[in-house]
């Protein structure tokens, strides 16, 4: 990166979010960590810093606007302007629609579609001001094929996200931003250990794979590292899938 490159990453702490800021660092981007677990995302900023980039952990919740706007703030007064947003932070749940509740439901929503939607709406003077900027929202594969089981508010977050993505990528192509998605398939992360998934559910997709293999959040952060250079100017309003072959 010739130019001076900040970068927010929500979820940032932890799996995918936390590969792709040290992906962004190693392109010469400074990275704030936001996350809800403030010690995690310091510990990730920490390792940031090793790479030689400026970063710093901040606590904060997508749900929570207050709370957000404060963790911008800090961001851009202690990096500067942004110019990079990466939409990462999520949750993992479980539950057939005949036992799904409401609050269950709406959850999945606030902290996927309406936590994307939020942070992107912070941003966005940063973005309009500077006449560049890249945001990439982490949706799945789930979004374009069901996912699994249990997955109706998952999915139905994710395809948000995706059309959401796209109605942003019109708003601001004329402006100089770009806005695409990432859909990732099965990624070896703590959110897979904890999402209290059907056991063999993995092992099951991973077989029937064709690269044979679980995705690394490293494959992610190379697929992001692309969609937020200057060379992905003309690249706007689409979906990355990277899941080994799961979606075609
Ligand atoms: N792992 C996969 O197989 C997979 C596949 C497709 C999409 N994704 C998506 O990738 C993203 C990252 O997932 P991951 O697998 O790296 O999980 P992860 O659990 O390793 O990381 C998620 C991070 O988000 C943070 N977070 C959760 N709720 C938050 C909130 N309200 N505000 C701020 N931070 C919050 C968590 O603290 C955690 O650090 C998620 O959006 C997930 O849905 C994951």
């Amino acid at each position: 990166m010739a130019r001076e490159r900040n970068a927010v990453v929500t979820g940032g702490a932890s799996g995918i979010g936390r590969a792709i800021g040290r992906r962004l660092a190693r392109d010469g981007a400074d990275v704030a960590v936001l996350d809800l677990r403030e010690a995690e995302a310091e510990k990730v900023a920490a390792e940031i810093r090793a790479l030689g980039r400026r970063s710093i952990g901040v606590a904060a919740d997508v749900t929570q606007t207050p709370t957000l706007e404060a963790a911008f703030d800090r961001a851009r007064t202690e990096l500067g302007p942004i110019h990079i947003l990466v939409n990462c932070a999520g949750i993992a749940d479980f539950a057939p629609l005949s036992e799904m509740t409401e609050e269950r439901f709406d959850r999945m929503l606030d902290v996927h579609l309406r936590g994307t939607v939020r942070c992107c709406r912070l941003v966005l003077p940063d973005l309009q001001a500077a006449g560049f900027g890249r945001i990439v929202n982490v949706s799945s594969a789930a979004a374009l094929n069901g996912g699994g089981p249990g997955l109706t508010h998952y999915a139905a977050a994710k395809a948000g996200i995706i059309g959401f993505t796209k109605a942003l990528a019109r708003e601001l192509g004329p402006v100089g931003i770009t806005v695409n998605a990432l859909a990732p398939g099965l990624i070896d992360t703590p959110l897979i250990r904890m999402a209290g998934a059907p056991p063999g559910l993995y092992d099951k997709a991973v077989a029937q794979l064709p690269v044979q293999r679980m995705g690394r959040p490293d494959d992610i952060a190379e697929a992001c590292a692309y969609l937020v250079s200057d060379a992905a100017g003309f690249c706007t309003g689409q979906v990355l899938s990277p899941n080994g072959g799961a979606h075609m």
